[in-house]
């Protein structure tokens, strides 16, 4: 058996730890030969390949980012891209391939796999907004790092009788937002799966001043105030298309400082949740969903990705994990709701 593996989307730190396991038992369990894709789904259309073989995958466990390189590139949106893709796949003599990635690498994959080329996927992001899946690796990675810096800034932002807005990734889910914040007991937690009302946060933010601490305000980038509250449009894209980062940490920043009198800084930690070297959890899932993938390969289940249920590693259709995003639930908010102000 020949076996293709590409890594899509955004970077993610347990990527290396997938890519190790599915090589590590492809190779040592059932004699499988491999053939790295470079750059996601840009490596079997344009047909740039590398070696991927035991001796690639040592020493990468505790690396973040991934060996093979990634982009965000959809054969679906290239003219002639799914033929292209195909030919190369047929070139290199493959019998299957893994994709490691997000909501758009599964989704092509599923359309690929539909059109009959024998894939299984493994669901990636740091956001954890992927259903089918209890949880997807660097998500914890990405958590603990966001806690670590509201450690660090409650100490400078009481040192200074400030508020400091930290902002954290989540677009469309604020599971990174909720988990840090409850881990770094911040004061408000903002989500993209609620509106805030930005009257309402000064009014916490003040409370905390008055008992004599310094707030710590955790906004995911997708949250939004009121409608009608946010004066200023800060979604702003780049020229890929992508929303910049900061401008609602920067926006509220602004707004609790005229509402309540008292200084505000933000802080965004932006990239930082997403590079470097993965947790113990992060590690062990990711190493799991590699054995289990290519466990997959070898049982003929394409067209399924690895998924955690509980604790075990299940598989379920490619479909499930393409579906809709797994926001968090108002009573999982209404938890940390109880410690806003207080
Ligand atoms: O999908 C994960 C994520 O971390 C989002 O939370 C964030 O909006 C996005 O990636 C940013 O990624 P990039 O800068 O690579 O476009």
């Amino acid at each position: 058996m020949r076996v293709g593996v590409l890594t899509g989307g955004g970077d993610c730190p347990g990527l290396n730890a997938v890519i190790r396991g599915i090589v590590r038992k492809g190779v040592t369990a059932y004699g499988y030969d491999f053939v790295g894709f470079r750059d996601g789904w840009r490596g079997p259309l344009e047909g740039l390949t590398r070696p991927l073989g035991i001796a690639d995958v040592r020493g990468i466990l505790p690396r973040g980012g991934t060996i093979l390189g990634t982009s965000r590139t959809n054969p679906y949106q290239v003219e002639g891209g799914v033929q292209r893709l195909v030919a190369h796949l047929d070139q290199l003599g493959l019998d299957a391939l893994v994709a490691i990635g997000g909501e758009d690498t599964l989704g092509v994959a599923t359309r690929l796999h539909a059109q009959g080329v024998p894939v299984v996927g493994v669901p990636k992001t740091i956001d954890n907004d992927l259903s089918g899946t209890d949880y997807t690796f660097g998500f914890d990675t990405a958590v603990n790092i966001a806690m670590e810096a509201i450690d660090r800034l409650h100490t400078t932002a009481e040192s200074h009788h400030r508020t400091l807005v930290v902002e954290v990734m989540g677009r469309h889910a604020g599971w990174i937002a909720l988990h840090a914040g409850l881990a770094g007991g911040a004061n408000v937690i903002l989500l993209p799966e609620r509106e805030f009302d930005v009257e309402l946060v000064a009014g916490y933010v003040e409370k905390r001043f008055q008992f004599e601490y310094a707030p710590i305000v955790v906004v995911a980038e997708g949250a939004r105030p009121l409608a009608g509250q946010m004066l200023v449009v800060n979604s702003e894209t780049d020229a890929f298309g992508h929303v910049r980062l900061g401008g609602i940490g920067q926006w509220l920043a602004g707004e609790l400082e005229s509402r309540t009198g008292k200084e505000a800084r933000t802080v965004v930690l932006g990239h930082i949740q997403r590079g470097g070297t993965p947790t113990a959890f992060d590690r062990v899932l990711a190493t799991r969903f590699g054995l289990h993938a290519i466990d997959a390969v070898q049982a003929g289940a394409y067209g399924t990705m690895v998924a955690l249920r509980g604790t075990d590693i299940v598989r379920v259709p490619l479909a499930e994990g393409t579906g809709a995003l797994k926001t968090v639930p108002l009573e999982r908010y209404a938890e940390a709701e109880v410690f806003f102000g207080s």
